[in-house]
């Protein structure tokens, strides 16, 4: 492979050759510090892969009691990892931590948005996180009762997410942007006992209420029955309606706990946690990850791809609503007992360096983000993060979509001052943790490029029927084998994880083989290039959100006959959201109308998801058999020339009406 590091090599429109070597200083003093040492690892994990797990899992995590058998995987797709053994992802987190000098440790670094910051030491996160909860325990919730978050990026959210494991009620955190109706829908199909919120949080320089959207959740169209508590952090201090005997402040129930409640032994095929994110159909799928996989999954991905030093102060810029949030700025850095940067804002007019200013002023030196805010960062120039002392930073991540090469070398250039690699980290809410990444002392990276799976994944691309693809030759993302931090069923729909992820490719062996929804190709390297979504799935930003989804919102409104929605490529976003919409006889569509159905779909599922262009039509493109032909309205919504067959179109008056 030709070096790079000296300047671009071959260029080529088709395909990056650019290559950027490990710091030598870096891969001098790394965990895994050669492309040999992750092949050997790699060649480990593939020739045995229960001895590479089972050794992990005894070396990375406290135990309770220790496991039986490393994989069961007698009924395949439902996996079993380590059973027969206890642990607890909380305990992981903090109490192994407390035996020696890194009880004094800062563990969370808190960063409010109106300039307020805090930072908890591992003894002081420990305690807090026993008293949140002794507190939930005073509620009556306990082991196996779901328990829902909704709450800004203040650092109760992580305490909260911890209490839970400590006490073996897995939760489900949603996202804080998301409206009242999706929240309860998550309330409703989580059967969700207790709600954890704020009063609002702080966002563009002002604080916006949150608990309102709660009330609304648990009021209106029948509510959520089955939540009988809800407990408030009080983060911005205005009004805040609250009901007698359902609600309690986090300050008052919280803080007069007792700050010892030990962590309860979990088995490691508890649930933990479940996740909702959209898929091909309308209703958001809760995507349920259990106790011990998760954790070393976690903790294994965060260890290797940042290669994790005692002294590192890392930032990831999700939010905790997000599974990024969740395996990167709590459970992954804290299981290594690392330090963990929560920052409540964002980059904002009145603040553009806002994200620079948090790097400066807590010497981080891992910076984990997304390529849209990159994007975003690139378009208002570099004046800006030039203004600030960076040179704490040692490694730079991205994650949530495909990177545009110019992101990803501005990236290195500007923010990491060329001295930095860039891991482009490939994952889903599914799989836990990373799980195609550069090694950052190991990887040689390619702008644009996750480069190469993790030792024990195997990655590969496929055809339909499972066959391996050769070389540049595009496919679908694919894993061959369980690993442990994989998801291991829906919430409520076994059925539907069957279908989704394991039968949409079916191997001549019948072999269960793991479908992640992207389209791929490897190149002759063996590096890996994600190009997006081949399903119903859009990434705005970052964010997956289900096209069906935004279909059933818009239909919902009463002037709605048929909706169609689609991603169109955007610069700034990746993906902008394009639908087209029939009406109901009568109804004329005009600007208006187009500002009330933004609002509706922001009310049915948050603002993220208002559609950026709404076109309105006499009737859709449609095949004989009414499968709406997506691909044909995907053309026109990024201004492109329809190809490709039309001949299974119903009638082809309809496109000739789409193009005018
Ligand atoms: C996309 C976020 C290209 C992909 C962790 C995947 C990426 C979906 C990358 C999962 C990347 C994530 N390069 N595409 N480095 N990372 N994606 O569940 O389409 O919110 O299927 O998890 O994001 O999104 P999710």
């Amino acid at each position: 492979m030709p070096d790079a590091t000296t300047g671009p090599t071959i260029e080529s429109v088709l395909q990056e050759q650019r290559l950027f070597a490990p710091p030598a200083e870096l891969a001098a003093s790394a965990r895994i510090g050669s492309l040999d040492a992750y092949r050997a690892l790699c060649s480990k994990a593939d020739l045995d892969p229960d001895a590479f797990w089972g050794d992990l899992a005894r070396r990375e995590l406290h135990w309770f009691e220790p496991f039986d058998s490393v994989l069961d995987w007698s009924d395949p797709p439902f996996a079993k990892w380590f059973a027969g053994g206890t642990t607890n992802l909380s305990f992981n987190c903090l109490d192994r931590h407390l035996a020696g000098p890194r009880a004094d440790k800062t563990a969370l670094i808190w960063e409010g948005e109106p300039g307020d910051s805090l930072s908890f030491t591992y003894r002081q996160l420990h305690a807090e996180v026993c008293k949140a909860s002794n507190a939930l325990k005073a509620l009556g919730i306990g082991k196996g009762d779901l328990v829902a978050l909704y709450m800004p990026m203040v650092p109760e959210a992580a305490i909260a997410m911890l209490a839970c494991a400590r006490i073996g009620a897995p939760h489900s955190v949603v996202f804080g942007g998301f409206s009242a109706d999706a929240l309860r829908d998550r309330l409703i199909d989580g059967q969700v006992k207790a709600v954890i919120t704020a009063d609002g949080g702080f966002r563009k320089d002002k604080p916006v209420p949150l608990k309102p959207a709660v009330d609304e959740a648990l009021a209106a169209n029948g509510g959520a029955p089955s939540v009988e508590h809800v407990l408030v952090v009080q983060r911005i201090k205005g009004d805040c309606a609250m009901a007698t005997g359902r609600d309690h402040w986090w300050h008052e129930l919280v803080d007069g706990q007792s700050a010892e409640c030990p962590a309860e032994p979990m088995a490691s095929e508890d649930r933990l946690f479940v996740l909702y994110t959209s898929g091909s159909t309308g209703k958001p799928k809760g995507v349920v990850h259990t106790t011990a996989g998760y954790n070393l999954w976690a903790h294994l991905t965060f260890q290797w791809i940042f290669d994790i030093r005692d002294d590192d102060i890392h930032w990831c810029t999700a939010d905790v609503g997000w599974i990024t949030g969740h395996s990167y700025i709590v459970y992954g850095p804290l299981s290594n007992g690392a330090t963990t940067v929560m920052y409540e804002g964002a980059p904002r007019p009145s603040k553009p360096g806002a994200f620079w200013e948090v790097i400066q002023k807590h010497r981080c030196t891992i910076f984990y983000t997304a390529p849209t805010a990159i994007r975003a960062f690139m378009k208002s120039g570099r004046a800006v993060p030039d203004q600030y002392d960076m040179s704490s930073l040692r490694i730079l991540g991205t994650v949530g979509e495909p990177i545009n090469p110019e992101a990803w070398m501005w990236y290195r250039d500007v923010i990491g001052h060329n001295r930095c690699p860039v891991v482009d980290t490939w994952w889903q809410t599914e799989t836990g943790g990373v799980m195609i990444s550069p090694l950052p002392g190991a990887t040689p990276t390619k702008p644009g490029s996750c480069t190469l799976p993790l030792p024990g994944i195997a990655a590969d691309i496929v055809d339909m029927d499972g066959v391996s693809q050769p070389a540049d030759a595009g496919g679908y993302l694919a894993v061959r084998r369980p690993w442990p931090g994989m998801m291991r069923t829906v919430h409520g729909d076994p059925e539907r994880f069957r279908r989704s992820y394991w039968e949409e490719i079916r191997p001549a062996d019948a072999s269960y083989l793991y479908f992640a929804g992207d389209g791929a190709r490897r190149d002759a390297d063996g590096y890996f290039w994600v190009m997006g979504r081949v399903d119903d799935v859009i990434n705005v930003s970052g964010h997956r959100l289900g096209t069906m989804e935004i279909e059933s919102a818009l239909v919902s409104h009463p002037t709605v006959a048929e909706a169609a929605v689609v991603g169109r490529p955007d610069d700034l976003k990746g993906e902008g959201i394009v639908a087209f919409v029939t009406l109901e006889a009568g109804r004329c569509g005009d600007d208006a109308l187009i500002a009330d159905l933004r609002a509706h779909v922001g009310k049915e599922i948050g603002p993220i998801a208002k559609p950026d262009e709404i076109r309105f039509t006499d009737s859709l493109p449609k095949t004989r058999s009414g499968k709406i032909m997506r691909r044909i309205l995907r053309a026109l919504a990024s201004g492109q020339e329809v190809t490709g067959d039309t001949s299974t179109l119903e009638d082809r008056s309809v496109l000739d009406a789409l193009r005018v």
